[in-house]
């Protein structure tokens, strides 16, 4: 556990700007795998995930400045499980923050929805990110290969899940 703090609020639709900022951003392109957005697709975006019930939630740090976003998506209450996201600002990146939002999202997940699994998939040249998974405790459950093509490449995708009995 390291010694960064965050608190998590509703993400209000004033954030959008910094959303889109965010989402624009070289590394997230390649790393989420979109290709850029308008404003307007953006505010589109994030209203489809909303209508979808996803649970979106803003990451703040020490200073209550906005720094990221963390959400729930695909929560299908009968099966017991979500798959869960998570965008960091730029600047909020490689200083451990990715590390209590995702906590605090798995135990809003896990403790509040009751929720028995929360997945993920991520691209294997993401290694910060599976890193940061691995250390909140997710496990690798799948390979799927050649799956994402950027840069010129086909490159593999990982599955990962943790379950509520991993959990404490
Ligand atoms: C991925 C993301 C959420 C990680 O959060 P973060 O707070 O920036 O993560 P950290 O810098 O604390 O790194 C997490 C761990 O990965 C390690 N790490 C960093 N870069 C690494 C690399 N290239 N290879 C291996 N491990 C790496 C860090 O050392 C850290 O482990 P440690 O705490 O044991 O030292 C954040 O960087 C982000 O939003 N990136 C852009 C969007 C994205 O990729 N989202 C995920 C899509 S699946």
């Amino acid at each position: 556990m390291n010694d960064k703090q965050v608190t998590l609020h509703a993400f209000e639709t004033d954030y959008m700007k910094e959303l889109h900022h965010w989402l624009n951003d070289s590394v997230s392109i390649s790393m989420v795998g979109r290709t850029p957005l308008t404003y307007e697709q953006t505010v589109k975006h994030v209203e489809e995930k909303r209508q979808d019930g996803d649970l979106l939630l803003a990451i703040k740090n020490e200073e209550k400045r906005l720094i990221g976003w963390v959400f729930l998506q695909n929560i299908e209450l009968e099966h017991g499980r979500a798959s869960i996201g998570i965008l960091l600002a730029p600047e909020a990146r490689g200083q451990g923050y990715g590390e209590p939002a995702m906590k605090q999202m798995l135990d809003i997940g896990f403790k509040q929805l009751r929720l028995n699994k929360i997945y993920l998939t991520t691209r294997g040249v993401n290694e910060q990110a599976i890193s940061l998974y691995k250390k909140v405790g997710f496990s690798v459950e799948g390979k799927l290969r050649k799956h994402a093509f950027f840069e010129g490449e086909f490159h593999d995708t990982y599955i990962m899940g943790i379950l509520a009995s991993e959990w404490d």
